[in-house]
């Protein structure tokens, strides 16, 4: 079968709030976004994928959408959306947003007019109970249901109680979803991520979470059959559009088996995310467990895999790991394994969290910190239209930030573009094999083989050099430090190295 545009794409995240600021409300918008996109096209990544940009009252950060077919006025327009995209699109930069389709805002008109009455056409629309069973919201202890003192019963809500399920058990709610990735495929989109998407099927019982699951959250275990029926439904609105639209899935389950369902036979999702390494350890024997549960599951469930290290939900992974070479030894191995890999704004400018104060914490859950502001330059305000962005700038703005390490040609910044240069160049990187190599404990080892070119990737976790002997004459393409380059691998890794090697 052909390969497809985003199995060979690496695609970027950008929280919009905190990408770039034009207007000085210290908040991230689309024309800033659209500024920064020859930065993008010069970094080399091929699509871009922006968390939630629509109307929302933002108790979630737009994770509580009110209007699926707008724009929040803190991002800009419609007419602003049209001119990024058109200009994302003439830098054969692909656009991807963010479709919310378990819950709405409790603000959204649909919500609205459902909680009016137990009789309002819309009632259905929504998950109304006369008495809540156990389940457990995430962002809390409570429970996942809230009394609505109007109408006196209980709406279900995964998530805070801003944001109430949609029951797509109901073919009007599907419908009107529908039209909703419609309306955005009309404009020129070209996929989705689609958030928490495993939820939308519901046990229309609501059984109560067994003893030994009391207190979890659900949102980690629940998969309900419909949802593939579902899935199907989505995946037919994509496939009747020209282009090769995509959606990747937030399909926020452990167990490559449970996640790989959710990838049909080529008729539910294109992809879905796979957060093991997101929550791994920086340890070579877990990471290639990882890899070799993935690589073999995957292959036999005909599906294609993704990466990610960082995203707005979790801690970046230059603060997880602790070190630059580590976050750099890393960036070599999420750029040339087998999968589509995601990254996350600001990882290719070394960023850590940012040091949230308590009285600046925003976020409901706390994800403030892997949320700082991405910084351009080392003036005082990095490139955004005001010094006080909404929240604190990530540690050492005034050195990483954009153009300090476009300077340097030895910064992880031209790491990432030499890397995202050397995938784009070899096949066997965007779409060739994978297989593990026998490596000392401390190197993770894979070679990556096309019909027309072989790789090696060695990883080095080590803090201390290590020793790695490959048959056959190698030579470094692209090195994590740099170091040697182009010169013959000589079967030592430096500490937290990594290397593409090269035959010959
Ligand atoms: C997953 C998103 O990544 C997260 O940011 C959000 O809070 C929840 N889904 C709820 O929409």
């Amino acid at each position: 079968m052909a390969v497809r545009w985003w199995q060979e794409a690496v695609v970027y995240q950008i929280y919009p709030r905190s990408f770039a600021d034009t207007d000085g409300d210290g908040v991230g918008d689309l024309d800033g976004i659209r500024r920064r996109l020859d930065y993008l096209a010069w970094l080399g990544v091929d699509a871009i994928w922006l968390s939630p940009i629509f109307p929302s009252p933002m108790a979630d950060y737009g994770y509580d959408v009110s209007d699926y077919c707008g724009i929040d006025g803190v991002f800009g327009t419609l007419d602003d959306f049209d001119r990024l995209l058109a200009d994302a699109h003439e830098r054969g930069l692909r656009l991807l947003l963010d479709w919310v389709p378990n819950h709405t805002s409790d603000q959204h008109p649909w919500f609205v007019e459902s909680r009016s009455s137990r009789d309002n056409p819309k009632r259905d629309w929504y998950i109304w109970r006369d008495r809540p069973n156990n389940w457990v919201a995430a962002f809390s202890d409570d429970l996942a249901w809230t009394l609505d003192d109007n109408t006196g019963e209980y709406y279900l809500h995964h998530f805070l109680p801003q944001q109430p399920d949609l029951n797509w058990a109901n073919p009007q709610v599907a419908d009107a979803m529908h039209d909703v990735l419609r309306f955005w495929l009309d404009r020129g989109v070209d996929g989705f991520r689609a958030d928490v998407v495993h939820l939308i099927g519901k046990d229309p019982a609501f059984p109560d979470d067994p003893v030994e699951r009391l207190g979890q959250k659900r949102v980690g275990f629940h998969e309900h059959a419909s949802t593939h029926d579902l899935l199907r439904g989505i995946r037919a609105v994509l496939d009747g559009y020209p282009g090769d639209r995509m959606m990747v899935g937030e399909v926020n389950l452990t167990g490559a088996e449970r996640i790989v369902a959710y990838y049909g036979h080529g008729d539910q999702l294109h992809l879905s995310f796979n957060f093991d390494l997101l929550f791994a350890p920086w340890d070579a024997k877990v990471w290639k467990a990882i890899l070799e549960d993935i690589d073999a599951v995957y292959r036999a469930a005909d599906a294609w895999p993704t990466w990610v290290l960082s995203n707005h939900d979790q801690p970046r992974h230059r603060t997880r790991y602790g070190s630059e070479p580590r976050a750099r030894a890393a960036a070599v191995a999420l750029l040339t394994l087998r999968g589509t890999p995601f990254l996350y704004a600001g990882e290719e400018l070394e960023l850590e969290d940012g040091v949230v104060p308590v009285e600046r914490v925003l976020d409901p859950d706390g994800r403030d910190g892997c949320r700082a502001p991405v910084p351009w330059d080392s003036s005082p305000s990095h490139g955004w239209a005001t010094p006080d962005p909404w929240l604190p700038w990530p540690p050492e703005p005034e050195r990483r930030n954009a153009q300090r390490l476009r300077d340097d040609a030895s910064s992880i910044l031209h790491l990432y573009r030499r890397l995202l240069r050397a995938r784009r160049a070899s096949d066997a990187l965007r779409h060739g094999g994978m297989r593990m190599l026998d490596t000392p404990e401390q190197v993770l080892g894979f070679e990556r083989k096309s019909s027309r070119d072989t790789r090696v990737v060695v990883v080095n976790f080590d803090d201390a050099p290590a020793d790695f002997a490959l048959e056959g004459a190698w030579h470094v393409q692209v090195a994590s430090d740099g170091a040697g380059e182009g010169e013959a691998f000589e079967g030592r890794l430096a500490v937290s190295q990594a290397l593409v090697l090269r035959q010959g």
